[in-house]
């Protein structure tokens, strides 16, 4: 296992779509590393989620792992969920309007409104059929590392670019009003205990 560099906005290998796994190949040795790199490289950073083009990959795998992230200390907890081949049915396209940030976007965070409801279809890292559904913090987690996998950067679904905001401006002027968004959508927070 290594912990690996992350892409950086602006590197080609973040705009590309990636490509899907042959189920076949999910348990080769080549593939079975790059997931453990993903974890490693995601605790590490603190990543809620990572995607394998952001470590210069670009086929279709990301992980899901929220355990008391302090980038973000208001998300409910989600074990962590390796998906390959990902894909997304909206359930509730009602949108839930949250700061994202991103390892690819170090230091920036910007307002994107994002599905609350979806339904996951993915491989685990056995090669085996995975489904659940998702919602709100989670699905918008979700709905974050996918995009990463078609080439897409979460700044591109910051429709208000006067949101966009580094981490430090963000604690002191935005994280607040951000939870009172989420607060008056009615999505789960994380309470400490
Ligand atoms: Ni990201």
């Amino acid at each position: 296992m290594a912990i690996r560099k992350v892409a950086v906005m602006g590197h080609p290998v973040l705009r590309q779509v990636s490509e899907t796994v042959a189920p076949g190949e999910v348990g080769t040795q080549r593939i079975q590393r790059l997931i453990d790199d993903l974890i490693e490289t995601a605790h590490e950073y603190d990543g809620a989620g990572i995607a394998s083009p952001q470590i210069y990959e670009p086929v279709r795998i990301c992980l899901i792992e929220i355990r008391d992230n302090p980038r973000y200390p208001h998300f409910p907890n989600v074990p962590l969920t390796i998906l390959i081949n990902p894909k997304i049915t909206v359930l509730n396209d009602d949108k839930l309007p949250k700061y994202e940030g991103c390892l690819s976007v170090p230091g920036i965070r910007g307002l994107v409104h994002r599905s609350r409801g979806i339904r996951v279809d993915a491989l685990d890292r056995h090669g085996e059929p995975l489904s659940f559904q998702a919602r709100d913090l989670f699905a918008a987690t979700v709905q974050h590392e996918l995009d990463h996998l078609d080439g897409k950067l979460f700044v591109d679904n910051v429709t208000d670019t006067r949101t966009l905001t580094f981490i430090p401006e963000y604690d002191r002027y935005w994280h607040k009003k951000g939870i009172e968004m989420l607060e008056a959508a009615g999505a789960e927070l994380r309470r400490k205990s």
